[in-house]
C-alpha cells in the first residue's frame, strides 16, 4: 500500500506543476482530495490492513495528504497570480510614436490667402452658407433673369432661401452693418450644382472687399500684385484682363503666369503662358446703392477667388477629387 500512496503522490504533484487554470486546479482537488476521491478511498482501505499494518501506513497517508494539500496551494497562488499580471509586456520595445494630424491642404492655403490680407490690415469676415437669395444674387445687381439664378447652377432650399453659391454675399452683409471705411476679407465654402474631374459641388472662395474714399483701381493692381508675389513668388508676373460681373464695374480678371512652363506655353495653360486665378473689379455703384452707401463720396474694389485653383497652382495638382477623397497619403504630403 505504501508504494501505491507514493505512486499517487508523485503523479498528483507532477500533475500540479503544469495545472493552467483554477478550474482545472479544481477538478484535480475533488478527484484526489474530495470526499469520494482517491485519498478518501485509501483511508477506507486502511481497515482492511492488519493490526501491525496499519499504523504505519496511516502514518504515510497522512503525509501524502499534507503535502498534497500544500502543493495545491501553492498551485493556487501560481495559477491566480499569472491571470492578474495579463499578457507579458516587453518594456524594452522601443515606443510607438504617436500619429499626428495635421490642417487639410486646402485649410492651409485658405489661411495662408486670408492671412497676407490681414498683413495688409484686412478684417476676416464670415456668413452663411444657407443664404438668401437677396444676399446672394439681388443685392449684388444679378437680376432675376440671370443666368447664374439657373436651377442647373444653383442649390435652391426654397425661392428665396439656397446655398450660397460665392462668397460674395458677404461683401454685401458687411456693408449693410458697418459704414466706410471697410477692408475685409471672408473665406468659406460654396457650393454650385456641378461635379466632375474640375468641379466640385462644394469648394472653397475667398471674398476681398475694401471700399473708402478715393480707393481706386490702382489700389486694387497694387493689393493683388502684393498677393501674388507673396502666394506664388516675387518673380511670378500677373496681368489683368477686363471681364465682366455684375456686381463690379469696370471689372477685370487677374492671370499669373503658367506656373508649370513660366510662361513659355504648355498643356496646363493651353499654350497661352497664363492661368487665371480671380476675378476683381471696383465695385458697381448699384451694389452701393443697395447697402446704402453713397457712391459720389466712396468707392471701392472686390475681389472673389477658388481655394482650390490655387492649391491646384501652387502644389501642381491635377485632380481636384484628391481634396475631397481624404487619402492619408496624399493629405500627409502637405
Ligand atoms: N463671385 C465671383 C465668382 O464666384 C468671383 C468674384 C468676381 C468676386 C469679381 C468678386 C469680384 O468680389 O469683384 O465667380
Amino acid at each position: 500500500m505504501k508504494q501505491e500512496i507514493n505512486t499517487l503522490l508523485e503523479s498528483y504533484l507532477a500533475e500540479l506543476g503544469r495545472v493552467p487554470d483554477l478550474s482545472a486546479l479544481e477538478r484535480l482537488r475533488l478527484e484526489v482530495l474530495g470526499r469520494k476521491g482517491k485519498l478518501a478511498q485509501l483511508f477506507k482501505d486502511l481497515r482492511g490492513l492488519s493490526a501491525e499494518e496499519r499504523p504505519e501506513a496511516g502514518k504515510v497517508l497522512n503525509e501524502a495528504r499534507a503535502r498534497l494539500e500544500g502543493a495545491f496551494e501553492t498551485a493556487r497562488e501560481r495559477v491566480t497570480s499569472a491571470s492578474r499580471k495579463g499578457p507579458a509586456v516587453d518594456i524594452t520595445l522601443p515606443g510607438r510614436v504617436p500619429q499626428l494630424g495635421r490642417l487639410h491642404p486646402i485649410t492651409q492655403v485658405s489661411t495662408e490667402i486670408t492671412s497676407i490680407f490681414q498683413r495688409l490690415g484686412f478684417e476676416v469676415a464670415e456668413g452663411p452658407e444657407v443664404e438668401l437669395d437677396y444676399y446672394n444674387f439681388e443685392a449684388l445687381n444679378i437680376p432675376k433673369d440671370h443666368p447664374a439664378r439657373d436651377m442647373q447652377d444653383t442649390f435652391y432650399i426654397s425661392d428665396s432661401i439656397l446655398l450660397r453659391t460665392h462668397t460674395s454675399p458677404i461683401q454685401v452683409r458687411v456693408m449693410e452693418k458697418r459704414k466706410p471705411p471697410v477692408r475685409i476679407i471672408a473665406p468659406g465654402k460654396v457650393y454650385r450644382r456641378d461635379s466632375d474631374i474640375t468641379h466640385s459641388p462644394m469648394f472653397h472662395q475667398v471674398e476681398g472687399l475694401m471700399v473708402d474714399k478715393d480707393v481706386s483701381f490702382g489700389d486694387l493692381k497694387g493689393i493683388l500684385a502684393v498677393f501674388v508675389h507673396q502666394m506664388f513668388g516675387p518673380k511670378v508676373g500677373l496681368r489683368f484682363r477686363p471681364s465682366f460681373f455684375p456686381f463690379t464695374e469696370p471689372s477685370a480678371e487677374v492671370d499669373i503666369q503658367c506656373v508649370m512652363c513660366g510662361g513659355g506655353g504648355c498643356r496646363v495653360c493651353k499654350e497661352t503662358g497664363w492661368l487665371e486665378i480671380l476675378g476683381s473689379g471696383m465695385v458697381d455703384p448699384e451694389v452701393f446703392k443697395m447697402v446704402g452707401y453713397d457712391a459720389h463720396e466712396v468707392t471701392g474694389f472686390a475681389f472673389g477667388m477658388g481655394v482650390e485653383r490655387i492649391a491646384m497652382l501652387k502644389f501642381g495638382i491635377n485632380d481636384l477629387r484628391l481634396f475631397f477623397e481624404n487619402d492619408l497619403r496624399f493629405l500627409e504630403q502637405f
